[in-house]
């Protein structure tokens, strides 16, 4: 039997990113992107671009979705999908808020 173990990893606090801004974090390999919307939402995703890995953490942040600064295409930061005709998805990760501190989940 697999076992998955995900852990809660604190990786700052709210104000640490910039309203419609991300910030970059490593987990081994993989960057991981966590975004905050307007409205203080959080989100988290792989730094990669599903059309040609672009990184979604330069684009613009707008209401759940993040334009890619490459080539413009848009990301759910939810579903990690692009949006439209465009077809691919982005790895996403859990990500949640306690007070001002954001976790993400990573697998290990
Ligand atoms: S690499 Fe993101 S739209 Fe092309």
């Amino acid at each position: 039997m697999n076992l998955i173990a995900q852990n809660w990893v604190a990786i700052g606090s709210l104000h640490d990113i910039p309203p419609q801004g991300a910030r970059c974090v490593e987990n081994g390999d993989t960057t991981i992107a966590v975004f905050r919307t307007h409205d203080d939402r959080v989100f988290a995703m792989e730094d990669k671009c599903p059309h040609k890995n672009g990184p979604l953490s330069q684009g613009i942040v707008h209401d759940n979705c993040v334009t890619c600064p490459l080539h413009n295409w848009v990301i759910n930061l939810e579903t990690g999908l692009a949006q439209g005709a465009d077809e691919g998805a982005t790895v996403t990760f859990p990500v949640k808020l306690e007070g001002e501190t954001i976790y993400i989940a990573v697998s290990f």
